[in-house]
């Protein structure tokens, strides 16, 4: 009725490339590699709620006043000492600004760079979460792909010389969503020099980087930063809890500027009593060591998932082998659509789901790909549902073989 009314970058009867991603499936049995979300039981409940009640004690009425646009002083010195700590980035507080997750830094990112049109290097396959903010801002998309140490740089650069003007590339450096790769420390250095070549400014989206299973996190992309080109993205959402609402952003110059332009339009600030109560968490509790105990449950979990995947699925498939976060992703021959195969009434009653791989591409064009997530899972039940997940495959792979 109205639909000529609302703005043109946001058709309503398309839907945002969030929504729909995870089968609601009732069946007691129903078991979901699909969501990405955190371990609950690995919640520090008890903890937060005696920081909660801390920084109401300490603050009193005016905790709950208007608050920094930037978000607490005290949490964001203590995040840019964190990211100089553990991802040698060299910044203080006055360039750390505390976002409604990472997901909304990424929205206030693509709002500051981008006009309709303008061009955007992405992974792919890459976080839907960012493609669902920078469809808003209508880009044209440039996709490079992935090797098993990170963005194709070769690649990249190809298409940048072909598309001179793109201006932004998103990357997602350590324990990718979807793919689980890693990008080693000498291409984020080799990244960054590209940028300075080709003008572009890098968005380095790092929400699981401290998940690394038995190593340390690497430097982050924006330490090998000297033009303030690098935007540097993360979040307390998988290290402590996602509905803190947490995320975090490093930027200079007139970039910084620019996102709290925004920033100030969209929400004022964020969550200050959170803040406050994550500050008072950070002060009394050790987050490395519970970072420490999260790592040995995903460890054990991942491992769950690759051994079931060498067990269960058809020689034809490829995945990768994660050395940290929550995911893994499959590669089946060319001629399986994911998509179809999760409405199969075979596949629908094995009662198992995954996220199809169109959703991680711009264009939706990639039919023969899985993301798994074993966060959530527990060993034995990672086991029971690839089982049931490796049964179908192995059907679809038969469906498309060729006969001789
Ligand atoms: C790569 C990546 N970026 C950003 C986010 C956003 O998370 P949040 O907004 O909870 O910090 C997610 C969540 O899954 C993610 O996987």
């Amino acid at each position: 009725m109205y639909n000529d009314l609302l703005a043109k970058r946001v058709n309503p009867d398309v839907p945002s490339a969030l929504s729909g991603l995870f089968v609601n499936d009732p069946d007691p049995s129903a078991i979901s590699f699909a969501a990405g979300s955190p371990n609950e039981s690995l919640f520090p409940v008890a903890a937060m709620r005696q920081a909660f009640d801390t920084a109401i004690d300490t603050q009193g009425a005016h905790l709950f006043q208007y608050q920094s646009s930037q978000g607490n002083p005290d949490l964001r010195a203590k995040l840019a000492a964190r990211i100089g700590k553990w991802g040698r980035v060299t910044t203080t507080a006055d360039n750390v600004v505390l976002t409604i997750g990472g997901q909304q830094a990424i929205e206030l990112v693509a709002k500051a760079l981008l006009n309709p049109g303008d061009e955007v290097a992405v992974e792919v396959p890459t976080y839907v979460g960012a493609l669902a903010a920078l469809d808003l801002y209508q880009p044209t998309y440039y996709g490079v792909g992935l090797q098993g140490d990170g963005l194709d740089l070769d690649a990249l650069e190809t298409t940048l010389k072909r598309h001179p003007g793109i201006k932004l590339l998103y990357t997602v450096p350590d324990f990718h969503n979807p793919t689980g790769i890693t990008m080693s420390v000498a291409k984020r250095a080799q990244l960054v020099a590209l940028a300075n070549r080709y003008n572009f400014i890098i968005l380095e989206d790092s929400p699981y980087r401290d998940l690394g299973y038995d190593q340390a996190p690497l430097s982050a992309i924006k330490s090998f930063d000297t033009e303030g080109r690098v935007v540097f993205v993360s979040s307390l959402s998988k290290i402590l809890m996602p509905a803190l609402r947490t995320g975090w952003l490093v930027a200079d110059g007139k970039l910084l500027a620019a996102i709290m332009k925004v920033r100030l339009a969209s929400d004022l600030e964020a969550t200050g009593v959170t803040h406050a109560a994550i500050n008072a968490y950070l002060d009394a509790n050790d987050l490395d060591a519970h970072v420490a105990v999260l790592k040995a449950h995903y460890r054990e979990q991942c491992a769950a998932m690759v051994s079931a995947l060498q067990r269960y699925f058809p020689d034809e498939a490829a995945f990768t082998t994660p050395t940290g976060g929550f995911f893994d992703w499959v590669t089946l021959p060319a001629g399986i659509d994911v998509d179809a195969l999760l409405q199969t009434p075979a596949m629908l009653g094995a009662h198992v789901s995954y996220v199809p791989s169109t959703n991680f591409y711009p264009n939706r064009d990639v039919h023969n790909g899985l993301r798994l997530c074993f966060s959530g899972l527990t060993p034995a039940v990672i086991d029971t549902g690839m089982r049931r997940l490796g049964e179908q495959m192995k059907v679809a792979v038969r469906g498309v073989k060729p006969v001789f």
